[in-house]
């Protein structure tokens, strides 16, 4: 996810102190230390005296630009840039990965080498990605510590599934470098302007079955919603993605509602609303769904097939009465002609807050693509016409454009 613009990147110009333990997935760290840099953080590594032995300082000196602590007792080590000073200035810390040994003093609270002083004096927030043979982290010793963390609000990374350096499969490796990033990114997030809300957002194309192997459906990617909910995520809302469907890998730190019928998407979508801030219903839910679902496939017998059709519940105009003054409701019209009239005529039959609209006729912008050219309209008769622009910048502009709706807390 290196791919959000200038100014929506939260990492850019936040000083993570990245703990790194003496794990064999040492080395991993420093991709996760090139990643942060990439993204525009300033990022020093303090390193336990056991880590230099797996991995050279140098390496982590060499991407981040920055000098690496290593030594609790070294010339500089209580100049401007040592351990109780990185603490300070931190606006998170990150301890991957964690050793067993390093999760039992930094649950302790011991302080015997730069990593752990420097933990000790921050105040800032503790993300920490466990590293270990999975019976060790299997164990009750060590889960209590993690346990202790946790309740201390230590963001703790599960460790993952899979082979261990010993050849043993378990719970123990350390996840992979950009999910790591992606959680430093979400702790990070609670600053946001969102942060505090609760964002509903609905994403992809509903699934109306004709049979057990056929159905209706649309065109939409997800891409779109997706985009909304990793936006909304990223500026610090509690989010819920209600989607059909989608190839999409679901954001990190987002609760996901997999749905397959506009009926199903119908349920979540009162369900989540029920103390939500904010809805965009991106989703290309289905008008219509086949009347009668057939139980077994339908053979071809050299007739035509003549399929009934029953409109579906137009979840967002059904959404309006339960949430008038509470919910900011925002829809999109995907329209393939008269895209502002059609658009406002929505916003006003189903008595939104916003309305999205796009060109389908454009290859940049619509289902599918990557791109997006959208209008947004507002109740006021406000209109901004946005030029293509990446799905996750219009995601942006969208929660832009909500953010002043949303009632005053
Ligand atoms: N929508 C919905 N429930 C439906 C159909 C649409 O909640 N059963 C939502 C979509 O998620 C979108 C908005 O309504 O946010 C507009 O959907 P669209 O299908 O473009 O508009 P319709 O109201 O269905 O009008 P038409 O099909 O005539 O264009």
């Amino acid at each position: 996810m290196a791919d959000r613009q200038p100014g929506r990147e939260i990492l850019a110009d936040k000083r993570v102190v990245l703990g790194v333990s003496g794990s064999i997935a040492a080395y991993k760290a420093v991709a996760v230390a090139s990643a942060l840099t990439q993204a525009g953080a300033v990022v020093d590594v303090a390193m336990s005296r056991e880590a230099t032995e797996l991995v050279r300082p140098l390496s982590f000196q060499a991407i981040t630009q920055r000098p690496v602590q290593s030594d609790l007792w070294h010339q500089a080590a209580e100049t401007e840039i040592g351990h109780v000073t990185l603490g300070h200035q931190a606006h998170v810390v990150l301890v991957a990965p964690a050793t067993a040994h390093t999760l039992a003093k930094l649950a302790l609270g011991l302080a015997d080498d730069v990593l752990t002083t420097t933990v000790l004096a921050t105040t800032a927030p503790l993300v920490i990605a466990p590293a270990m043979d999975a019976n060790m982290y299997d164990n009750r010793a060590v889960r209590e510590n993690v346990q202790r963390l946790r309740d201390r609000g230590a963001t703790i990374i599960e460790p993952a599934w899979g082979r261990m350096a010993s050849g043993l499969l378990g719970q123990g490796r350390l996840v992979e470098p950009p999910e790591i990033v992606e959680w430093v990114r979400i702790v990070l997030a609670r600053g946001g302007d969102l942060a505090g809300r609760r964002v509903v957002v609905t994403a992809g194309g509903t699934q109306e079955a004709i049979d057990p192997v056929r159905f209706v459906s649309n065109r939409s990617s997800g891409k779109m919603g997706y985009a909304i909910a990793l936006a909304a995520r990223d500026r610090g809302a509690a989010v819920v993605l209600i989607a059909a469907p989608s190839a999409l890998r679901p954001p990190l730190g987002v609760e996901l509602r997999a749905v397959v019928t506009a009926e199903q998407m119908h349920r979540a979508v009162e369900a989540a609303i029920a103390d939500a801030d904010l809805l965009v219903m991106a989703a290309a839910v289905a008008d219509f769904r086949p009347a009668n679902t057939a139980r077994q496939k339908i053979k071809k017998d050299g007739h035509e097939l003549v399929l009934h059709l029953e409109p579906t519940v137009d979840i967002l105009a059904a959404t309006a009465g339960a949430s008038r003054g509470r919910l900011v409701r925002v829809g999109f019209a995907a329209e393939s002609e008269h895209l502002l009239i059609q658009a406002r005529a929505k916003l006003e039959r189903k008595e939104l807050d916003l309305i999205v609209g796009n060109d389908i006729t454009h290859s940049d912008s619509g289902f599918g693509s990557d791109t997006n050219r959208v209008v947004i309209l507002d109740r006021a008769g406000g209109c901004r016409e946005l030029p293509t622009l990446p799905k996750h910048e219009v995601a942006h502009e969208i929660l832009d454009a909500a953010l002043p709706l949303l009632p005053a807390r």
